[in-house]
């Protein structure tokens, strides 16, 4: 078991490049397996929820082959099977994209109930809801979910009364084959949602109004692939440094990201005080000497919203904030977990149902603390980059299911952070 050892008090300065977005990748990687053809994707983001993704596709039978840094050739014509039980597909949540892929190839699908990070309950009630409505046929027995449209397969309408990402992925992914046009309403408008759509068209897809609040998914024959597609950066990634950046009153610049995604964030660091300087596909964070960062309130919400997975990360902003701050999280009923370990280092913070009422700033100290979940464990980092004395964050695998280079990336500017055997587990032998 690894943990990272990190010493606090070091200002963050420099360049970080970042990856190809995650939840993109996941999208797209289980959307080709409705093409007819192979496809290239590059800027594929190299962390272990892709792996995962990819051999459970390659058991369904699909070819994969490396085809370079971050560019993969996925070839699904190979695909025997609608079924994919093993524990891989519980291990990662986007295995339930795999639901709409296969009911779009084989119109069937027998799949186990996804797992993921725990933030109370995750249910897929609009995902079947958007399956039925396309003549799917749903059993749930011993944690296995079999779709079966068979005897009916055809456009569909989905009305979101909560605006979901998954939802809204799965059943256009599902839609893309199914006879007559599919009508996604309320839907989510997530930068990835729109790459995942961007992705099918290119491949010969026929998905109108991604990005907006209604999507039009019409059936096609074919999807003939055959193209290379270009996965767009990571928007949690990026917030994730430029967070660092503000916490340790650095000067970092996140290169290749799309600033327009990053607005939630920027506009927010903007508004407490936090220098923020934009280029084509760059951004510079930065804190001078004499600026004083101002307390804020956030809640996250659907995009363009405050996105809930920087909520973690951006509690430790409010810690380092001047004046009271509130932190509203509004789509997870339960993702406060981290911050009873964020209080062994000595976090002051008040929880009143779904608002975390932080009063900055706050000295914290290092402990040895837990990597609860993806965002929470990179958000006891940040907390770490600015506590006194050497933190140590164990489970840390969760923090490489989802950020690429996480270390190397926060060494070369300049952070003191280091891997090694978990002291307990040391201690234990
Ligand atoms: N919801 C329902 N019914 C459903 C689906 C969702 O009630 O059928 C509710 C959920 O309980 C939640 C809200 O709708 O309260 C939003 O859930 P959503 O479906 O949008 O989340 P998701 O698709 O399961 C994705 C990301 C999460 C991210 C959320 C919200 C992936 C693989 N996961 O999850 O990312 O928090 O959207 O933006 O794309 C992460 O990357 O760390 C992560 C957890």
């Amino acid at each position: 078991m690894a943990s990272y050892f990190i010493e606090g008090g070091k200002r963050l300065v420099g360049d970080i490049k970042i990856s190809g977005s995650k939840n993109a990748a996941l999208g797209i990687i289980a959307a080709s397996m409705v093409l007819d053809g192979p496809c290239t994707i590059d800027n594929v983001p190299l962390i272990s929820d892709v792996d995962v993704l990819l051999n459970i596709c390659r058991k369904l039978g699909a070819t994969i082959k490396q085809s370079g840094e971050g560019s993969i050739t996925i070839d699904p014509t190979t695909v025997t099977t609608y079924e994919s039980t093993h524990e891989m597909t519980r291990s990662i949540r986007a295995s339930y994209y795999l639901l709409g892929a296969l009911l779009s190839r084989f119109q069937k699908a027998k799949l186990t109930m996804p797992g993921g990070c725990d933030f109370g309950t995750r249910p897929i009630n609009l995902h079947i809801q958007g399956f039925r409505s396309m003549g799917a046929k749903d059993e749930l027995k011993n944690g296995i979910i079999t779709l079966d449209a068979t005897a009916e397969y055809h456009s569909g309408h989905l009305y979101m009364d909560q605006a979901s990402v998954g939802a809204t992925i799965n059943v256009m992914i599902a839609a893309t084959k199914a006879p007559g046009t599919t009508v996604i309403e309320n839907a989510a408008r997530e930068p990835h949602i729109v790459d995942v759509a961007n992705f099918l068209n290119i491949m010969g897809a026929s998905i109108k109004g991604a990005g907006t609040d209604t999507i039009r998914i019409k059936g096609v024959d074919r999807i003939p692939g055959n193209q290379h597609y270009s996965i767009i950066p990571d928007q949690i990634e990026a917030g994730t440094y430029m967070i660092a950046g503000a916490v340790t009153r650095g000067n970092i610049v996140v290169r290749n990201v799309i600033p327009k995604h990053m607005e939630p964030l920027s506009m927010k660091m903007k508004s407490m005080g936090i220098q923020i300087e934009e280029g084509d596909d760059w951004i510079r964070v930065s804190v001078g000497s004499n600026d004083v960062i101002k307390a804020t309130n956030f809640k996250t919400m659907p995009y363009p919203g405050f996105p809930t997975d920087l909520q973690p990360q951006a509690l430790i902003l409010l810690c380092v904030a001047e004046g009271i701050g509130k932190m509203h999280e509004a789509v997870w009923a339960n993702r406060f977990q981290y911050i009873e370990e964020l209080k062994r280092m000595n976090a002051d913070v008040t929880i009143a149902g779904p608002i975390a009422i932080v009063n900055g700033p706050q000295q914290l100290t290092s402990a040895r603390v837990p990597a609860r979940d993806l965002r929470a464990g990179a958000a006891m980092v940040l907390a770490a980059l600015i506590a006194e004395g050497t933190t140590e964050i164990t489970s840390v695998r969760t923090i490489e299911r989802g950020y690429q280079d996480f270390v190397a990336k926060l060494q070369k500017v300049g952070a003191a952070i280091t891997v090694g055997e978990d002291s307990e587990m040391l201690e234990r032998e």
